[in-house]
């Protein structure tokens, strides 16, 4: 039975059709409103605003649970490869196992960058940080492949984008690393799996081959996969209305990145170590840096804490925190932020503070830890970030331009100055 929702404005009552997921969350349509009452709705930052109808991500932040295309995260991050779960998120279905090799082989074949992007990372300053070099450059792939700029691709056209984006970002990122610390750049080797092709990049030398450990493969497979998709969020937000105008997907994903890059949302891993690095060489009690993240005065707060949609539990936090403990045990590392991240995570949960505000852990304050573990630089844990979600932001656009969402323009209360007259500067 279709079910409405009643708005009284000024008296006069509206109703509104009320929409059902299959989950059974409820949403009322207000795209009439308007036109039937002249009122807009107001919801600074999106906190109550659906953009969009979606079948990729499913995320229940009072339960804390998260599934791709109804896999629980947990099921993946278990058993599943990234390749897999990146085929699952863009195609909506798992693949056979020739799917799967047929998906990989494409990606196989387009890691390799144009010579002359290379000459791109000899320009920029040794320290740039590499989330601007990786965004920059994604953008530029457009101008190499000038034929995505055109809004009117075909289905193959669309696909092999997507197949050089998912190639290419590794090759990307780790010569973004090596730009950081000078060395000369690693070429794809092909025989290799995905992440393990990347750690190769990322840490050969040409006087030493990198040895790849599956204790660190398997941790990469895992956090990447944590971090494939999240639904709605500032990002994948971005990619999709970005990609709403019909900007090119190789653009689109760069304003991804770039969305991803601040504290708040991906920038948040890379904060969360230089906070606990803070506390360590600092030396004061834990209690002064909660004070502190409590005081309103203070713009200081609890990096990897808190969560727009989840008020429980972050799951993958659960699952990151575990792995962390057995990557540091596994590899016999010893590092004392991990210590006091349990104490300062075991403080504000017991504090009235982070109990009354539902701030819990989230996704990026353990992956830091794992991230320093297997010897990448505070720097690059972003593009790490970006590195799992490249799928899930892939799988929304691609959504995005199925379903021929229009152009996403949100309106507004205007609060400015009523029509007034010019003045000359002397009489002002
Ligand atoms: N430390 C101290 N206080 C906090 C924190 C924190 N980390 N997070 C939220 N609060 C307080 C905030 O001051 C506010 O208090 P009050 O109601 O008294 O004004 C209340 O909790 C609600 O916070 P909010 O900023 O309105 O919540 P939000 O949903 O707009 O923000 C957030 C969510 C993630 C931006 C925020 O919790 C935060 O800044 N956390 C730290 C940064 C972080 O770890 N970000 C990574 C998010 S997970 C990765 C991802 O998916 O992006």
């Amino acid at each position: 039975m279709e079910e409405f929702a009643e708005v009284k404005i000024s008296g006069k009552s509206y109703e509104l059709p009320v929409i059902t997921g299959t989950e059974d969350e409820k949403g009322i349509d207000i795209t009439k409103l308007r036109a039937l009452s002249g009122a807009i709705t107001l919801d600074s930052g999106f906190k109550n605003t659906g953009a969009t109808k979606s079948a990729v991500t499913y995320l229940d932040g009072e339960n804390g649970i998260l599934r791709y295309r109804g896999y629980s995260i947990e099921e993946l991050a278990e058993k599943a490869s990234f390749m897999e779960v990146s085929y699952l998120l863009i195609n909506g279905e798992l693949p056979t196992t020739a799917q799967l090799s047929e998906f990989e082989g494409e990606i196989t074949n387009h890691t390799l960058i144009h010579e002359d992007m290379k000459r791109f990372f000899e320009a920029y300053p040794s320290k740039a940080h590499p989330m601007g070099i990786v965004a920059s450059l994604l953008c530029s792939l457009s101008t190499f492949y000038p034929d995505s700029q055109n809004p009117n691709r075909t289905e193959e056209e669309i696909e092999l984008t997507i197949f050089r984006l998912l190639a290419k970002l590794p090759t990307i990122a780790a010569w973004a690393y090596k730009n950081f610390v000078g060395h000369p750049v690693v070429y794809p080797k092909n025989e290799l799996n995905y992440g393990d092709n990347f750690l190769n990049m990322m840490f050969s030398l040409p006087s030493e081959d990198y040895k790849i450990d599956p204790v660190v493969s398997d941790a990469l497979n895992k956090l990447l996969i944590l971090h494939a998709d999240h639904e709605q969020n500032c990002s994948a937000s971005t990619v999709r209305i970005v990609g709403s105008s019909h900007a090119n997907l190789y653009s689109s994903i760069s304003a991804g990145v770039i969305a991803l890059w601040g504290p708040l949302h991906g920038g948040a891993n890379q904060a969360v170590i230089e906070m606990l690095e803070s506390i360590h060489a600092d030396g004061s009690p834990l209690e002064d840096w909660i004070n502190k993240a409590k005081d309103k005065n203070d713009p200081f707060r609890l990096m990897g804490f808190g969560h727009r949609v989840y008020k429980n539990f972050d799951p993958r936090a659960k699952i990151i925190k575990k792995a962390a403990d057995d990557v540091l045990s596994k590899l016999g590392i010893n590092d004392p932020l991990i210590d006091i991240a349990k104490q300062l995570e075991e403080v504000a949960l017991n504090d009235e503070y982070f109990k009354a505000r539902n701030l819990y852990p989230n996704v990026d304050f353990y992956s830091g830890i794992i991230y320093k573990a297997l010897g990448i630089p505070t720097e690059m844990f972003t593009v790490m970030f970006a590195l799992g979600r490249l799928p899930g932001w892939i799988a929304q656009w691609k959504e995005m331009i199925e379903n021929k969402e229009p152009i996403g323009r949100p309106r507004q209360i205007y609060t400015g100055e009523n029509e007034r007259s010019f003045v000359t500067a002397e009489k002002r």
